[in-house]
């Protein structure tokens, strides 16, 4: 200890750091980071790296990154795949798999989901083959109720207590006796925090039929998260598959989300943003914004992707003969119900996603924003689904707004030759029938999700265009759609 002129001991520099610590951690933790003064997303200079890695502002209010990345080791018992298991995609030298940002706020690393969580897939030609990462494709193999549930069951369990989160930590990164305090600090905020979520993600998901893989409840979360709703006597189901966000231009000015709930472009993506962790706050800061805003750009004009292994174009040919005879109407542009919201009475799909948002979830959710420019205001009810353009369409099943159609020649079948379950979550590509493998339960340490179309919300009935067609024209028409 050195001392000082005036003779009274003076306390190493740490000390009063630490102490510093202490007092600014009993008036929370968030003040702190705050008090730091730093708030920077990492900037990536291409826009498929930014898709893939950049901030659209989630992980503003996001988990301490190392926190976050040793979790699965935290819990093993809970995860013993890893997120791997969960179906992210991981790239070799990242700090997290795609879908991920990470940002400095005080002296953390943050971790947020972002679009390409939900918005991109790996295609596998054989179980052998390396995968091939599809952006702005559904990410059909995702679990992400299997990732929210991992988190928050992790959050309240014994095992995450301070001693062993560090101890995680420290066997990837040399911990300073600064960053130790730190951590330690957050531990307990982080706890809070899970439990907290955890008792809003119980109120949105016990007693509705899970997700599984490729699937999101779209709207309730917003009653939880952003309306403070009491969900206990809320029965509905959103559930509905991820979309491809490919060719946004092509889908300007259309009536769009799986019932044509909204027709701007901006509102869909802002929406989203929210829908993944972002706050009309957070989203009151130009920056913030701008991460969307680039993504947006990149979306609009983003080529849906080419179908990759072999087709028979003379049979495409034929197909696209039966494709304007059968399916034009509603599903190419220029044709009269392009982009119309076919009624479910008549369309017959299943309408629990297209009742759960109603009228006074319109009204709610057009009152997010006020007073910012981007103030929504284009949110209303529908009676039914709206007929999206097939761009891309190969790669977007299992088909339907649940995702209840494995396959395009299943879509093409009567109601009682489509299967009453399948399996979701699989990479590898079924090029026969078009869609994803759904027939294996298991492959290597990977379990496949058993979809049953007999859990309310899953129906598989309805859309029966083209089921009567001759096995030839369907065979044709498959083939055509492959070069949609
Ligand atoms: C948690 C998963 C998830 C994340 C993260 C996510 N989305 Fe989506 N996205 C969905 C789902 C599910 C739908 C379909 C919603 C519905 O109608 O029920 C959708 C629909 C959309 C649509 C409408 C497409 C159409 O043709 O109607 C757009 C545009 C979109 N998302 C853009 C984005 C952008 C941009 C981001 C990032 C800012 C993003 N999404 C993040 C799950 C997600
Ligand atoms: C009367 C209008 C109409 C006709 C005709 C029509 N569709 Fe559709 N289609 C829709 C609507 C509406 C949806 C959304 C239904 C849902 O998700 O519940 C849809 C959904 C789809 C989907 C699922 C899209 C996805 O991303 O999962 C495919 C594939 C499709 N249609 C193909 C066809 C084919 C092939 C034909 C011709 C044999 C056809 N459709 C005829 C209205 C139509």
């Amino acid at each position: 200890m050195t001392t000082d002129v005036a003779g009274k001991p003076k306390r190493p520099w740490w000390l009063i750091v630490l102490g510093l610590i202490v007092v600014i951690g009993l008036v929370g933790y968030s003040s702190f980071r705050l008090a730091m003064g730093v708030n920077q997303p990492r900037v990536y200079a291409n826009d498929a790296d930014h898709f893939k890695y950049g901030s659209i502002s989630s992980d503003v209010g996001g988990l301490p990154y190392w926190i976050w990345a040793t979790l699965p080791e935290v819990c093993r018992a809970q995860l013993p795949g890893g997120y791997a298991s969960l179906g992210v995609i991981q790239e070799p030298g990242k700090m997290t798999p795609i879908g991920f940002s990470v940002r400095k706020v005080g002296l953390l690393d943050q971790v947020g989901p972002n679009c390409a969580l939900c918005h991109s897939t790996p295609v596998r030609e054989t179980p052998a083959s390396a995968p091939v990462v599809y952006l702005a494709a559904p990410a059909q193999q995702l679990d992400l109720m299997g990732y929210f549930g991992f988190l928050f069951a992790c959050g309240k369990s014994d095992s995450f207590n301070k001693a062993n989160v560090l101890a995680a930590i420290a066997r990837h990164k040399d911990l300073s006796f600064l960053e130790r305090q730190i951590y330690g600090l957050a531990v307990p905020q982080v706890k809070k925090a899970l439990i907290t979520g955890g008792e809003q993600f119980d109120s949105i998901v016990v007693g509705r039929p899970p997700w599984g893989p490729g699937r999101v409840d779209t709207f309730n979360p917003y009653k939880v998260l952003v309306f403070h709703d009491d969900m206990s006597k809320d029965k509905s189901i959103g559930t509905a598959d991820f979309m491809s966000i490919w060719n946004q231009q092509s889908r300007e000015g259309l009536w769009l989300h799986w019932d044509g709930n909204n027709d701007s472009i901006d509102e869909r993506n802002l929406s989203a943003s929210i829908g993944a962790g972002a706050t009309p706050l957070t989203l009151s800061s130009d920056l913030n914004l701008a991460g969307i805003e680039r993504i947006k750009q990149w979306i609009m004009t983003l080529p849906p992707p080419r179908y990759p292994f072999a087709i028979d174009y003379a049979k495409a040919n034929a197909g696209h003969a039966v494709y304007d005879k059968t399916c034009a109407d509603c599903h190419e542009q220029g044709w009269k119900n392009y982009g119309a919201v076919i009624p479910t009475a008549y369309l017959g799909t299943d309408p629990e996603r297209q009742k759960a948002f109603d009228a006074t979830m319109a009204g709610k959710m057009n009152t997010i924003g006020k007073g910012q420019p981007w103030a929504f205001h284009r949110f209303r009810p529908t009676e039914g689904y709206a007929s999206h353009p097939l761009d891309g369409i190969w790669l977007r099943g299992p088909y339907l707004h649940n995702g209840s159609v494995p396959t395009l020649r299943e879509l093409l079948s009567p109601v009682a030759q489509r299967r009453p379950t399948f399996y979701r979550g699989n990479d590898v590509f079924d090029a026969a029938n078009v869609g994803f493998v759904s027939d294996i339960a298991q492959q290597g340490p990977r379990r496949y999700y058993a979809f049953s179309t007999q859990d309310r919300g899953n129906g598989n009935g309805g859309h029966l265009y083209g089921v009567d067609l001759s096995a030839g024209d369907k065979d044709a028409l498959i083939e055509y759609l492959k070069t949609k």
